[in-house]
């Protein structure tokens, strides 16, 4: 089966090069990941979610806030709540913040969230999640994308009866995630409801869920109709495999491995401030490192130095070819001059979808 990622093909009247999109992951999502996704090939790339509850005053827990910058676009910027006029003017803010698209989280299973009546909680309400995409279309020009689980429930077929509803409220877009909100992440995503719901939409859909390889990304397109295929958890640490789903299949050596790992580490110190980045790079580390590309204990040194200049030292030391890369990398991804803060919008700490 040979089918090509590189189509471009339209979201609303965006104009996305290419049908390979990076998925939203709270706690992963942060800028240096988005625009190494575009490095690697993702034609569309997504924030991580965040919460209208800055508009409403209500105290969310936060990671901060997003940055986003000149050269991630096209960018779509995820935001959740159950409020009308607080996701609305939500909207807003993430057009003024330059996103190309506003996407909608419908799929987050996370107690807190969906206790809210937010995230994959609105599948058992279509009313309400039609007036929240109603009241999102409205309020910007910018096209509408709405994420969605299958359902609530184990073996739920909700999202084939709310998916041509949201169309018809205003969603440009639709992206299925085919597990349930009760499954979280076990058990594997139904494509052939993909299918199903192509089949009941006038709207490009978006594929998300286990797509690991080159060869399951074609066959998902192939059997479901499906637009464009999001590729999330299999990008952690190893953006080689956005590039082999386009189709450039190269293992990349230790000393490649760890100067993009450097980059990462330099821009996600930019954008978080080291305190903050030092906590959150440690789940990078093993995402990096592992899969037999270095021994694990050398994992689990990295993760109790203090300093990130001490993991630096640590990982040159390991594969000193890797300096000469870093450099290179570093020239060719410079630090974004133009950067917009959206600062009233939290980023959640409770991600998901
Ligand atoms: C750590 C993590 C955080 C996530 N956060 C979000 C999120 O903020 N919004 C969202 O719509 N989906 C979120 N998801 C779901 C992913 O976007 C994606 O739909 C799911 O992981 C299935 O795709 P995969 O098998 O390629 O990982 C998250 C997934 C993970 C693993």
């Amino acid at each position: 089966m040979n089918i090509g990622l590189t189509d471009r093909w339209f979201l609303g009247d965006v104009e996305i090069p290419g049908r390979l999109v990076l998925a939203p992951m709270a706690g992963v999502s942060v800028q240096a990941f988005r625009r190494q996704g575009r490095r690697y090939g993702a034609g569309l790339v997504c924030s991580e979610m965040v919460s209208v509850a800055g508009i409403q005053h209500r105290n969310e827990r936060t990671l901060g806030y997003l940055r986003v910058s000149a050269d991630e676009h096209p960018l779509a910027i995820q935001i959740f709540g159950s409020d009308p006029v607080a996701m609305a003017e939500a909207a807003r803010m993430v057009e003024a913040a330059g996103a190309d698209i506003v996407d909608m989280n419908f799929g987050c299973p996370v107690k807190k969230v969906t206790k809210t009546g937010a995230g994959a909680s609105l599948l058992d309400d279509p009313a309400q999640a039609c007036r929240l995409v109603e009241a999102v279309a409205t309020a910007t020009p910018l096209p509408v994308s709405v994420k969605m689980r299958r359902g609530v429930a184990n073996g739920s077929r909700t999202c084939l009866d709310v998916g041509p509803l949201l169309v018809e409220a205003g969603a440009a877009s639709l992206t299925l995630h085919p597990r349930s909100a009760k499954q979280m992440y076990t058990g594997t995503a139904d494509h052939a409801l993909t299918a199903e719901l192509v089949s009941l939409v006038d709207v490009p859909v978006i594929a998300s869920g286990d797509i690991t390889s080159r060869a399951r990304a074609q066959s998902v397109l192939a059997t479901t109709g499906a637009t464009a295929v999001m590729v999330g958890r299999a990008a952690q640490g190893n953006p080689w495999a956005l590039a082999e789903i386009m189709g450039e299949d190269r293992e990349p050596s230790r000393e490649e491995v760890v100067a993009e790992l450097l980059l990462f580490m330099r821009e996600t110190v930019r954008e978080l401030g080291e305190q903050r980045a030092t906590g959150f790079l440690k789940k990078f580390y093993g995402w990096y490192l592992g899969g037999g590309r270095f021994p694990r204990p050398f994992k689990q040194e990295l993760v109790q130095l203090p300093a990130i200049a001490e993991v630096e030292q640590r990982l040159l030391a390991a594969a000193p070819g890797a300096r000469f890369i870093y450099e290179r990398l570093a020239a060719e991804v410079p630090d974004p001059e133009d950067e917009i803060l959206l600062d009233q919008l939290p980023i959640s700490i409770y991600g998901g979808g």
